[in-house]
């Protein structure tokens, strides 16, 4: 029988009742909607809408069931229609009467926005712990990898000469800033909806700071039908980490590059790949790929949750109900496709001496030359040019500027001298670029002296 069957005449439908039921999503919000009870039954005590004593029995029957449902002595109905009513139902069984006082002044729809937010604050802070450990092992890869001279590309064509370390600091430079995003939504949920009521707050002098302070929240929200109705937290986390994935599945995407037998830049531990069910040579990058491909779902659930807010009137409505599954699996791809990612590329064999073979061909050092005849008095145009001409040149004689002579240069420009051959040199061309942000030795230390900095804030 429902808690509601006083007013209605018939019984549920069964299939109505599943279909209304969300206890097989919202029950992982067990503890936070026994820790909100909790400060809510203390709240009621201490304001004396309730008596100290059946504040303090509907404390110890919380913590109770909390502690049997840690345990495993305890599990739920699965015809409960959500976590709130089951456990509800569990207090009363335990307490009589008493239980039925624990909702004085509280409806579900402030008791799921709260429970929600704690779930999501919590939740927030696993993804961030996994960010920070990828982003740890970004900068250790980064120390290690200052020397290590690779292609960059621009339309995957080889373009200037790099460092490892430097094309590895730009994805921990995406990492710290979804790093800074996840920390400002939390700070931003971090208010408390819990004495909104149903959506008008209510008439017994509740307290609504003590419960918020209690649960760790920093105040509370100004609105009573926005503090029912607002999911907004809950879509920007579901936007964080659409971001967070779309980062993974583009590094995804070059560690799929960097296996193939076309590059080669990278080795796979065994452990972090798998074989094919009849290519005996195979070795298949399936963890990039498969993280590449649940971008998709986190983007999925960031569209199916937009979609689901969008043109709601105020305040709370049953359609609000879907928001915990497309949430709860963002935080789960992402904490697992994060801490995947984070060993593969931890285990992996970076192929230093491929890399730098692929650098020498490509023509990947034209800028530097050009530069050069600039820097010899040439404008750069004119520079240009003549660096085109010679790129023609060594296509055609199948050559690369490093095995010209000097009277070939001469014979595009008569600008070229000896030092030619230093400054088109590919160490030298990463060296050369001293900028802040680029790749020379100096400017990867610099980077990723800013990162540890950025990353020791979230530390503590
Ligand atoms: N299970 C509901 C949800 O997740 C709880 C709030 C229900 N409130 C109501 N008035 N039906 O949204």
């Amino acid at each position: 029988m429902n808690l509601w069957s006083a007013r209605f005449s018939s019984e549920i439908n069964p299939l109505v009742n599943d279909f209304n039921s969300s206890i097989h999503v919202d029950s992982r919000m067990y503890k936070q909607d026994i820790q909100g009870s909790i400060a809510h039954a203390r709240m009621l005590g201490a304001q004396g809408i309730i008596s100290k004593e059946d504040s303090e029995a509907l404390i110890e029957g919380l913590h109770e069931i909390l502690s049997q449902i840690e345990e495993g002595t305890l599990s739920f109905d699965e015809h409960d229609e959500d976590i709130h009513m089951a456990i509800e139902g569990l207090l009363t069984e335990k307490l009589g009467d008493v239980g039925k006082r624990l909702h004085t002044a509280r409806s579900r729809n402030d008791q799921v926005a709260l429970d929600l937010r704690m779930y999501s604050k919590e939740r927030s802070q696993d993804v961030m712990r996994a960010l920070k450990g990828l982003v740890t092992t970004l900068v250790k890869l980064a120390k290690e990898h200052g020397d290590t001279i690779m292609p960059a590309y621009t339309h995957l064509q080889k373009a200037q000469p790099i460092s490892f370390a430097h094309h590895l600091l730009a994805y921990a430079s995406m990492f710290i800033r979804d790093l800074e995003r996840m920390d400002q939504a939390c700070e931003r949920m971090n208010v408390s909806p819990l004495g909104s009521g149903a959506l008008a707050t209510t008439t017994y002098p509740i307290d609504r700071n003590m419960v918020a302070e209690e649960l760790g929240f920093n105040g509370i929200t100004i609105n009573s039908l926005d503090g029912v109705s607002d999911r907004d937290f809950a879509i920007e986390i579901a936007n964080n980490i659409a971001l967070i994935m779309m980062h993974l599945s583009r590094f995804s995407e070059e560690i799929i590059l960097w296996c193939s037998s076309e590059f080669k830049y990278l080795k796979l531990d065994d452990a972090y790949a798998t074989g094919s069910s009849i290519m005996p040579q195979k070795k298949n990058p399936d963890i990039a790929e498969l993280v590449r491909g649940k971008s998709g779902r986190c983007f999925g659930n960031l569209i199916s949750l937009l979609t689901m807010m969008k043109g709601l009137p105020l305040a709370y409505n049953k359609d609000m109900q879907e928001d915990k599954e497309a949430l709860f699996d963002s935080f789960d791809t992402a904490e697992l496709c994060l801490v995947i990612f984070d060993e593969m590329l931890a285990s992996s064999d970076v192929q230093k001496d491929v890399m730098k073979k692929a650098a020498q061909s490509g023509f990947i050092n034209a800028t530097d030359c050009a530069d050069y005849l600039v820097k010899k008095g040439l404008p750069f145009r004119d520079a240009y040019s003549i660096v085109g001409s010679l790129v023609k040149y060594l296509e055609l004689h199948d050559k690369v500027f490093e095995e010209l002579s000097l009277e070939e240069f001469q014979v595009f420009s008569p600008l070229f001298e000896q030092d030619v051959f230093s400054a088109i040199q590919l160490e030298n061309c990463v060296e050369n670029r001293k900028v802040m942000g680029g790749p020379a030795k100096s400017s990867v230390e610099k980077q990723i002296e800013l990162i540890e900095e950025i990353l020791d804030g979230y530390y503590d």
